[in-house]
C-alpha cells in the first residue's frame, strides 16, 4: 500500500509533481487556521503529489532549503494529529458500530462476523498504542526539535539518543496496521456477497479509511521520519 504503487483511487503519471510549496502553503494555512483549507482539499493535493515516485524527495528537499525549514517540520507534525489522527478514531468508531450492528443480525454468517470483530479489535489495540506513542513521545520531541533548530541552540539532555530506533518501530507497527486491514478488507470482500445497506457503508468506509492511511503512512514514514532525522542531525553537528 505504497502511495506511489497504487493504483485504487488515482492513477500514477509522469507529469512533473505540482510545486511543493502550494502543499506546504495548505498544511501550513491547515494549521494556521484550522480548517479552513479543510483536510478533503488537502488530502486530494497530497493524493495527486504523492502519487508521482520523486514526490517525498521533492517536498522534503524544498523544506529543507527554506529558511523557516523549523515551520515546516513543526507545521507537518500538527497536521498530522490535525487532520490524520482524528480521522482514524472517526472512522474506526463508526466502522466498529457497524460491525456491532452486523453482529446483530442474524440472517449473516456467524463466524465470519465475530472474525471481523476481532481484526477490528486488534486494529483498534495496534492504532490507538501506535499513536499514544506517537503524540505523548515521538511528535512532542518532533515539535522540540523544530523550536530547538529555530532557536539555534545546542542540544539539552533528552530521553532519547536519536530518533532513529522509535521510528523504526513506527515502521513496523504500520507493516502490522496494513496487514490487520488487508485482513478486514477480504473478509469484508467475502461478506459481501450479501449486500446489504450496512455492508455498503462499512466498505465505503473501508476504502477512506484506507486512501487515508495511505497518506498518513506515506508523510510519516517517507517525509516526517527522513525530515526530523536530516534536523536532528543538523543540530548535533553544531
Ligand atoms: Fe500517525
Ligand atoms: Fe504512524
Amino acid at each position: 500500500m505504497d502511495a506511489t504503487d497504487s493504483g485504487s483511487t488515482h492513477s500514477r503519471n509522469h507529469e512533473l509533481p505540482p510545486d511543493p510549496k502550494i502543499i506546504w502553503n495548505q498544511i501550513l494555512a491547515f494549521n494556521e487556521s484550522a480548517n479552513e483549507i479543510g483536510r478533503e482539499v488537502i488530502c486530494i493535493s497530497l493524493l495527486e503529489f504523492l502519487s508521482k515516485a520523486e514526490s517525498a524527495e521533492i517536498l522534503l528537499h524544498f523544506a529543507l532549503s527554506e529558511k523557516n525549514t523549523h515551520a515546516y517540520l513543526q507545521a507537518l507534525a500538527d497536521y498530522i494529529v490535525e487532520s490524520h489522527h482524528k480521522f482514524v478514531f472517526d472512522s474506526i468508531n463508526k466502522m466498529d458500530e457497524i460491525v456491532q450492528s452486523l453482529s446483530a443480525d442474524e440472517s449473516f454468517h456467524k463466524p465470519e462476523i465475530l472474525r471481523l470483530k476481532d481484526y477490528f479489535k486488534e486494529l483498534k489495540n495496534v492504532l490507538k498504542e501506535h499513536f499514544i506513542l506517537e503524540e505523548t513521545v515521538i511528535f512532542p520531541y518532533v515539535r522540540f526539535l523544530a523550536s530547538t533548530y529555530r532557536n539555534k541552540v545546542t542540544m539539552p539532555e533528552t530521553s532519547f539518543r536519536s530518533i532513529s530506533n522509535t521510528w523504526r518501530k513506527m515502521v513496523a507497527d504500520d507493516l502490522s496496521i496494513k496487514d490487520d486491514l488487508k485482513k478486514i478488507q477480504e473478509l469484508c470482500d467475502r461478506i459481501k456477497r450479501k449486500m446489504t445497506p450496512e455492508i455498503l457503508k462499512l466498505s465505503k468506509e473501508l476504502q477512506e479509511f484506507e486512501d487515508d492511511l495511505l497518506i498518513h503512512m506515506y508523510l510519516e514514514d517517507r517525509i516526517l521520519g527522513p525530515f526530523t532525522r536530516e534536523i536532528e542531525s543538523r543540530i548535533l553537528k553544531n
